[in-house]
Parts: C-alpha cells; sequence; structure tokens
C-alpha cells in the first residue's frame, strides 16, 4: 500500500517554494495558426490533420536563441522555466525516437536539448510540459474523446484504434525525456478530465502509478504537476490527508491566483503554483497585444509568495522563435525590480499575519518583507509587530535605516508601529517599497 511521505515531500519541494517565480514556455507549431487559443485551435476548429500538420513545415526556429531567454528568465529573476516539450497536437520539440512527427524532422535541431543547456547554464532550474493527450497518434481515441479534432468527422471511427499502443508510445516519450536530457528539475503532465464521449480520461486510464513510478526512479527529486488526477479544474488528491501516489508535488491554479491560498483537508498549506499568461494567450497569438504590464505581473507575485504559491509566467514565441518585443521590456521592468527587492520573494512565503490595506506581507524566517504599493499619510504603520520584537528595519531597495517614528502624529497610537519613507508623497518605488523587518527571533 502506498504512504504518503510527507518528509520526503518537504525535502523534494524545498527548491520549489523558494524558487517562486518560473518562465514558462508554449511554443510549438500552432504558433503559425497563430490565432486565439492557438495551441487548442486543431481541436477549437476540427481542423483535419492534412490541413493543420502540414504547418511543421513552416516551423523554422531559426531565431531561436534559448541562450537569450535564460538571460532574460534569470534578469527578471526567474529560478527555474518549463518548456512544452509537446502539446496536445503531438508535435514535439524533441528528438525522439518514436514518431518522425517533430522538430528535428523539420527545422533540424533538437530544441528541447538547446533549451536544458542554456537554461542550467545560466543557473536556472529546468522543467519539461508533456502532453498526455494526442491528437496525432492514431490510437489516441478519435471518436470516443469530447476534444479530439475529428470527434465529429463522419468518415472517421476508432475501430482498430488500441489505446495500450498509445499509453506504449507516452509512456515511451516521457522516459526518453527522463533519460536523455540530464537532470530534470519538474515534470508537467497535461491534462486529465471527464469525458462523457468514452472513458475519463484520469489517473488509471493513463497508467498513472506505473508512470509515475518510472519517472521517480529516472528522476528521484522531480517535482511532478498534479495533473494525472485532474486539469485546471480541481485539484487532486494533495488537497487530502492521503494523496495518491500519482497526485504529483504541486497544484496547478491557472489564470488565477487562489484568493486564499491553498489549504489541505487538515488545514496546512499545499505547494501551489500558479500559471499565468503574460497576455491572454499561451501558445503564440497575433493579435492578442493584452499584455500585463511590468507592475501588474510584479504585484501578483507578490500575491503569490504572501499566499504561499509560486507564479509560472507564460510567454508564446512565434514559428522563428522570437518571444513579441512587449515581453522583453516587461521582463526587464520586472527584473529592474527584482534586483532591488528579489530578497523579498525568493526563500519567501506567507506571513501569516494581518494584511495591511497599503499591500501585502511576505516573510523569510525572522525577516518580515512589508510590501507597500500604495503612499500613506506621512507614516506607514507596520501591523502584526511590536516594538519589542524589532531588531532593525531597513528599506530593502537600498538598504537605508528606517526608524520607527514616535511623535506628536503617532501619539494616540503608542502600541503601533509606524516608519517614515520620507517628505515625499511619491513611495521611492511606486510599483511597490519594500520595507523589511528584522525580528529579534523567527
Ligand atoms: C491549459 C490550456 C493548455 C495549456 C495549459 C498550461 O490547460 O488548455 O493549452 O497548455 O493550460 O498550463
Amino acid at each position: 500500500m502506498y504512504e504518503f511521505d510527507k518528509e520526503a515531500y518537504r525535502k523534494r519541494t524545498a527548491w520549489f517554494t523558494e524558487a517562486r517565480f518560473g518562465f514558462y514556455i508554449h511554443w510549438g507549431i500552432y504558433a503559425i495558426p497563430g490565432r486565439q487559443n492557438s495551441e487548442w485551435i486543431r481541436s477549437i476548429e476540427q481542423i483535419p490533420a492534412e490541413v493543420y500538420e502540414p504547418f511543421a513545415k513552416e516551423f523554422t526556429a531559426e531565431h531561436y536563441d534559448p541562450k537569450k531567454w535564460a538571460r532574460m528568465a534569470k534578469d527578471a529573476g526567474m529560478k527555474y522555466a518549463v518548456m512544452i516539450t509537446k502539446h496536445h497536437d503531438g508535435f514535439c520539440l524533441f528528438d525522439s525516437k518514436l514518431t518522425e512527427f517533430k522538430a528535428p524532422a523539420y527545422c533540424g535541431r533538437d530544441l528541447i536539448r538547446e533549451f536544458v543547456d542554456a537554461f542550467r547554464a545560466e543557473g536556472l532550474r529546468v522543467g519539461l510540459y508533456y502532453s498526455i493527450i494526442d491528437w496525432h497518434h492514431p490510437d489516441f481515441m478519435h471518436k470516443a474523446d469530447i476534444y479530439h479534432p475529428d470527434r465529429s468527422r463522419p468518415d472517421v471511427t476508432d475501430e482498430g484504434r488500441d489505446f495500450n499502443r498509445y499509453l506504449a508510445y507516452m509512456h515511451g516519450q516521457v522516459r526518453e525525456l527522463m533519460t536523455n536530457y540530464g537532470k530534470i528539475d519538474v515534470l508537467w503532465l497535461d491534462y486529465s478530465y471527464p469525458n462523457p464521449a468514452g472513458t475519463d480520461m484520469i489517473g488509471e486510464t493513463w497508467e498513472a502509478t506505473k508512470l509515475v513510478r518510472m519517472v521517480r526512479e529516472l528522476q528521484p527529486e522531480i517535482m511532478i504537476d498534479n495533473r494525472l488526477e485532474c486539469g485546471g479544474h480541481g485539484f487532486g488528491s494533495l488537497m487530502t490527508a492521503h494523496p495518491n501516489e500519482f497526485s504529483g508535488d504541486f497544484v496547478s491554479p491557472e489564470q488565477i491566483v487562489p484568493p486564499n491560498g491553498l489549504f489541505n483537508e487538515l488545514g496546512e498549506r499545499v505547494v501551489w503554483e500558479s500559471g499565468v499568461t503574460i497576455n491572454n494567450n499561451w501558445g503564440y497569438c497575433q493579435l492578442d497585444k493584452n499584455f500585463k504590464p511590468a507592475d501588474m505581473v510584479i504585484k501578483k507575485l507578490v500575491e503569490c509568495v504572501s499566499k504561499g504559491g509560486n507564479l509560472l509566467l507564460n510567454f508564446g514565441p512565434d514559428r522563428r522563435g522570437d518571444i513579441p518585443e512587449e515581453c522583453e521590456q516587461i521582463l526587464a521592468e520586472v527584473g529592474r525590480w527584482m534586483r532591488r527587492n528579489g530578497e523579498s520573494i525568493h526563500g519567501c512565503g506567507c506571513a501569516e499575519l494581518e494584511k495591511p490595506e497599503y499591500g501585502r506581507i511576505t516573510r523569510n524566517g525572522n525577516k518580515l518583507y512589508y510590501h507597500v504599493m500604495e503612499s500613506q499619510i506621512t507614516y506607514v504603520y507596520l501591523p502584526g509587530v511590536s516594538r519589542s520584537q524589532i531588531k532593525k528595519i531597513r528599506l530593502l531597495r537600498d538598504g537605508t535605516e528606517l526608524k520607527i517614528v514616535e511623535d506628536w502624529i503617532t501619539t494616540n497610537y503608542p502600541e503601533l508601529v509606524f516608519v517614515s519613507l520620507g517628505a515625499s508623497p511619491v513611495l521611492p518605488d511606486p510599483i511597490d517599497t519594500v520595507i523589511e523587518v528584522e525580528l529579534l527571533e523567527a
């Protein structure tokens, strides 16, 4: 009987909960249709393989420069990256021996090898996303699947399709990814779903226990997402007192920061990572210019950390391998803030203190980080601490000392702690000015 080992789990997840900020890349031949929901376009528009798959010939990747991406991610304060190795359309970006529907057969490069080499060289951890769904493989159900692009074609049947053969292929590709690319830090399997047209595509339908055992044997320290049990909907058994063997290691909310963080049924915080797109698409979408500005990215990152989670921020490059220029500027700006304030993110988590009206608090051991996102009249109030607990207070961006203010303005609040950020009504960092409070004891 499988018993969830809490201690091993805590060790395995430690780096991840310190890293807090990751780079996510959705890249594939769907960049060529490049419309809204491009990586799903084959399913949404029910495009036949004969029409969709030739896009592979235009997937040239000639501007692909993962070293540049790695530097961008690192400068933005990201500590890990996750790249699509195969999405639901079945096109592989890695050199799989099990298919010819892969980038190396078209652009002549193993895009995943270059990714892992480049990101590791910059000191980032590397993760691989692999779709357990596959609309290219002949043995994946076509009619008996609610999402298959051929689901409503009268000329298509499921006769002769052998799902076990597909499973052998899928497990075989995961084995390749876990064997051929050195140490992999995250495996992002995507995803499980109820399937009114046939068997539910959840858990053991994927031979989940066997798959996870293989992965953990090949990569003992790896972090796995929770999507052998669920998709963006649902949380899986990590939320229970007895997670399954294939529960994975983190919950993966999507396009949302969970309002109160996430807790299991014992009331303990669970490890989670919010996947969020920089605009409103995972894959490249030419018309989508709804990029989230840098200040929003910073504030959402702070929000994730203050609720005990990670932010995995996604970018969709075009077929040549260019990330939209707007994204480079946003990341550079995030990086400027992170360079001065990264200590309030990395290694930090929920402070378990009352949230101040002007912002949020993050915490790393005996250090509290007050994120001031709104100018205050004269002084900034620091809730949750008393004078006797405080060792010192610093402005994080430059390390200058901040003294507790006691004057006629604060006399009516003798128990409360206030500091001054100076006479200007504009904050030293208008996006988020961080005050570091070191406590005598954690
Ligand atoms: C959602 C999308 C999928 C994307 C994933 C990223 O499940 O449908 O296309 O790859 O989120 O986490």
